[in-house]
């Protein structure tokens, strides 16, 4: 393992991450549900609040403050991402309620007999703003499948989905249920030669490896800082051409161009600040001491590579522990030849358990996991897991160590 992450370094930046519950230090393992957030982020919120508190664009102070920091935020979430401009970013509340926006806005282009591809290995969010578009334009929706022994998208079956008439393809970077990582930039490339525009959900995927939308070529992206160490925000990247030209649903005095147009209403400045203090935080375990201070994307990427890097390790570790124990059943990519193919987020079934009480059992010993679908209900609804409680997911991030996974195994094997 090839890594400069400084777990201890690290982790004391996490105030949380010092929690006991049940009398021993909590283990956080239910991060794709949302991941804790350093000393700095919650610094930022709280001074926002309480030195720039105010609306945009007033001629006084703490009004002047608030645009910075936004106008900073946006710079950051465009380096996180790789968007050539700030003004390709749109912060919203989360990543669903963005693209209900978008998707309403999209439709207004469509028309009966347009199609739409949507796959079952993603998360409601990118599934049913797309379908419930669809069903109010009329068009078709087409569904991509994927393999269930495999975990992974059907991609030849994907493509040939993808037609003249389709408009739009939704497709996940990563499962939030399966961990499986997404070739997205295949998929957006088959639409694009379809004159197709491309949605990519990357919320499961940011905090797990570098993102670059340009190389992507995805026309759309939307992630959620809550996944990433930050307050619970969510991001849309979109081609600013697209964002140019695509009407948005807003009121009248707002104004009419990228992003202010898709960022309706006041928004929450004290998470964009906290937004642009994870960002930072991120970029800061990339910086190494001959490089340029400033270079925030170089800094990102460098520490999203480290990040990738150290993923695979857990997620290893995770499949070491779950292979130990008699009839559980890990549903995903667990090859370790293959590890590049997932994110270290791991569901399982247990034979004879069912996953809340796993979830409970875990839970009475500070281990923190989560069960159930996630919303991920055409995954769980194709594994024929949903009527029986869904399946236990353990979710690591770069904060977790290999000791407290080792910890989670031993809980397993005692409940066993
Ligand atoms: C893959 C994926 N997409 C979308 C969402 C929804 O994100 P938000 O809560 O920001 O709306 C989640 C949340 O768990 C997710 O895991």
């Amino acid at each position: 393992m090839t890594t400069m992450l400084d777990l201890n370094r690290i982790r004391s930046q996490f105030p949380a991450l010092s929690l006991q519950a049940a009398g021993q230090p909590a283990v956080f393992l239910d991060n794709p549900g949302g991941t804790q957030v350093t000393q700095s982020v919650i610094d930022a919120v709280t001074g926002y609040l309480a030195t720039s508190n105010a609306n945009r664009g007033g001629a006084f102070a703490t009004a002047q403050r608030s645009d910075a920091v936004i106008a900073d935020a946006h710079q950051a979430a465009a380096d996180l991402l790789g968007a050539a401009s700030p003004r390709e970013i749109a912060f919203g509340p989360n990543m669903t309620t963005l693209t209900f926006s978008l998707s309403r806005a999209l439709g207004r282009q469509l028309d009966p007999g347009d199609e739409i591809v949507v796959t079952r290995m993603d998360h409601d969010a990118n599934i049913t703003p797309w379908t419930m578009m669809a069903e109010d334009r009329g068009a078709t929706v087409r569904w991509a499948d994927f393999d269930v022994e495999d975990y992974t998208l059907d991609m030849g079956g994907l493509h040939n989905l993808i037609n003249e008439r389709t408009k739009i393809v939704a497709v996940g970077y990563a499962s939030n249920a399966l961990g499986t990582i997404n070739d997205v930039k295949t998929i957006c490339g088959w639409a694009r030669e379809a004159g197709a525009l491309s949605f990519v959900d990357a919320v499961q995927y940011v905090p797990h490896g570098p993102v670059d939308v340009q190389a992507l070529g995805c026309d759309f992206l939307a992630c959620s800082a809550y996944k990433f160490f930050g307050p619970h925000i969510g991001i849309l990247y979109g081609r600013y051409d697209l964002l140019d030209q695509t009407r948005a649903y807003k009121v009248r005095p707002a104004h009419n161009y990228p992003p202010d147009k898709f960022e309706t209403g006041t928004q929450n400045h004290e998470g964009i600040a906290g937004t642009l203090a994870a960002i930072e935080y991120l970029a800061s375990l990339g910086r190494v001491a001959d490089q340029d201070d400033n270079n925030r994307r170089g800094n990102l990427l460098r520490a999203m590579d480290a990040i990738e890097d150290y993923d695979r390790s857990l997620s290893a570790a995770i499949l070491d522990e779950l292979e130990s124990i008699d009839g559980v059943r890990v549903h995903g990519i667990t090859e370790r030849s293959r590890l590049a193919e997932r994110v270290s987020t791991v569901s399982f079934t247990w034979e004879g358990h069912s996953p809340r009480q796993i979830a409970e059992a875990l839970g009475q010993q500070g281990i923190f996991v989560w069960d159930g679908n996630y919303y991920a209900l055409a995954v769980t609804e194709r594994l024929g897991v949903e009527n029986s409680g869904g399946m236990v997911r353990v979710g690591a991030v770069h904060y977790n160590t290999i000791d407290e996974i080792k910890r989670l195994g031993a809980a397993l094997r005692d409940l066993a």
